[in-house]
């Protein structure tokens, strides 16, 4: 028995003119996992947005138990026992897991004044119930993107919500991550609630969803039970054609990258205070025609070192040299005039500029090669603008500001720019965070393609198919060390990575 139901709604965005959903019908079952999936810009977003009160329909209704709703603001969805985590989180990195989840309590609820150890203590009490692993009193700037996500869920389990919208969750989780969320949503919808997941993942979608519903150009295309579809038709429905996304190993020549080397890391190491180092002697090197792939578990050093290798965060120890000159604690700034192009993991805070156009996005680096005597070269400016949106399927209007468009087109503006750079060296982290198959797929064949040039790759990844399916040499990081460096060569396995993942193997 469906037991909330969204009737022919209808969504046209004025500012750009886009018909986001378009006689929508949608229809979750108690206990239910649904998922929702479609390609980048399909309306997902903008379906869910409207169940959560964040965006008000043109047309259609909203029913629960039988009866008609209103919902205006997420307050009113809150009500009704609707609630959600957003494609891009909404936390308070100041504040701890604590008091995150109780933040925004309407006090009609809740009474009394809570003080910080009953809110601490209740916590708690979710977390062992439902199997968590965050500790209520650490602070959310600290936390890796898996417990941020818990926090999110917590947040919403605190609320009593019965309806849970997850938007994309598994896109920033590592392999281990996704399994213990997926246990998680398993273990709530056995306690009475219905989950309502967005995910670009089929895999997950046959895996764990009771029944999906695809959405294409804003319209759904139509749900299907468990069993009723395989990917194939899946990936039929949502594109209109079989999406390979993993297509075959891209393992290159096979050479020993010895001799030049275009960046390398000497004894790199990040201490503060005197807990154990963020990262501890780290050696690598990539060159001409290497992807370089480092990879481990959340805050095993991952994110550090990305930090280390686009300038963002000075090292307490070693050296980082690009074409043999020195540029250890550089600047940003002056990382960038290297020339090097970088698509970061985090492309919302660190790649883009939300309020500037998607034009101004796309050329932003490539100001220089646009301009003569000072002078913008609007033809040209046009034109590339033009290019970049048709080879990356990038689904907006070039004039208009980036944050109006959908999460995955936001990424690919992103990787569109970095991937016309001129340069010898590309820094990717988590390429494909937020992609559908088929723009997965094409940046996954942009990146062979740099390699194949000559071009030197260095690609974070904490997906574990992208590192064996595109890297030549494969570091695995453990408690900041390198754990494992292991030569991708056709025998290695995703479940040899994860031992040294674990820190079940050192390499010394
Ligand atoms: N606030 C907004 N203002 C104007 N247009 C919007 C807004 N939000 C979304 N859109 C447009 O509506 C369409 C659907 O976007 P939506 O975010 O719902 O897609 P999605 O299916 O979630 O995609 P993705 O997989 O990339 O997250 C896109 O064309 C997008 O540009
Ligand atoms: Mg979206």
């Amino acid at each position: 028995m469906a037991y909330l139901t969204m009737e022919n709604i209808t969504r046209f965005y004025r500012d750009n003119h886009v018909l986001a959903n378009s006689n929508v019908d949608f229809e979750l079952r108690r206990n239910e996992i649904h998922a929702l999936v479609g390609e980048n810009g399909a309306g997902k977003t903008t379906l869910m947005k409207i169940l959560y009160g964040l965006e008000q329909p043109d047309e259609g209704r909203i029913f629960l138990n039988g009866s008609e709703v209103f919902i205006r603001s997420p307050l009113d969805a809150n009500r009704y026992g609707i609630g959600m985590v957003h494609q891009h989180f909404r936390l308070i990195p100041d504040f701890t897991a604590a008091e995150n989840i109780i933040f925004g309590m309407e006090p009609k609820r809740r009474l009394f004044f809570l003080n910080r150890r009953e809110a601490e203590e209740m916590v708690r009490s979710i977390s062992d119930q439902f199997g968590f692993d965050v500790d209520p009193s650490a602070v959310v700037k600290n936390m890796t993107v898996g417990e941020k996500q818990q926090v999110e869920i917590m947040r919403m389990l605190y609320r009593n919500d019965e309806t849970l919208i997850l938007d994309e969750p598994t896109s920033v989780l590592t392999g281990r991550q996704i399994e213990s969320l997926f246990y998680t949503l398993k273990k709530l919808t056995r306690a009475g609630k219905s989950i309502i997941l967005i995910t670009h993942k089929l895999n997950e979608v046959l895996s764990i969803a009771d029944r999906v519903s695809v959405m294409r150009q804003g319209k759904v295309k139509g749900t299907y039970r468990r069993g009723e579809v395989d990917k194939k038709e899946l990936s039929q429905l949502i594109f209109g054609r079989d999406v390979q996304f993993f297509a075959g190993r891209g393992v290159s020549s096979g050479h020993k990258f010895a001799g030049k080397k275009i960046f390398e890391l000497k004894n790199v190491s990040i201490r503060s205070g005197d807990i154990k180092p963020l990262l501890d002697s780290i050696c690598l090197s990539v060159s001409p025609g290497e992807i370089v792939g480092v990879t481990g578990a959340a805050g095993n050093g991952l994110r550090e070192l990305e930090d280390v290798v686009s300038g963002l965060r000075d090292l307490s120890g070693g050296q980082v040299f690009y074409h043999g000159e020195d540029i250890t604690n550089f600047s940003v700034h002056k990382f960038r005039e290297k020339g090097f192009a970088y698509v970061p993991a985090d492309r919302m805070k660190r790649g883009s500029s939300l309020q500037a156009s998607l034009k101004q996005n796309l050329i932003i680096i490539n100001h220089d090669g646009f301009s003569r005597f000072g002078i913008l070269n609007r033809r040209r400016i046009n034109s590339f603008v033009s290019k970049k949106l048709r080879q990356f399927s990038i689904d907006g209007n070039p004039d208009l500001p980036l944050h109006l468009l959908s999460g995955g087109n936001i990424q690919k503006t992103v990787l569109a720019r970095e991937l016309s750079i001129e340069t010898d060296f590309i820094i990717f982290s988590e390429p494909t965070w937020g992609l559908d198959s088929a723009a997965g797929e094409y940046v996954y064949k942009k990146i062979r393609t740099h390699r194949d040039k000559g071009k030197g790759v260095l690609l974070f990844s904490s997906n574990l198919d992208e590192i064996l399916g595109l890297a030549d040499t494969v570091f695995v990081l453990f408690h900041g060390r390198i754990a494992g460096r292991l030569d991708n060569d056709g025998s290695l396995t995703k479940e040899l990575v994860g031992t040294y993942m674990l820190g079940l193997e050192i390499d010394e």
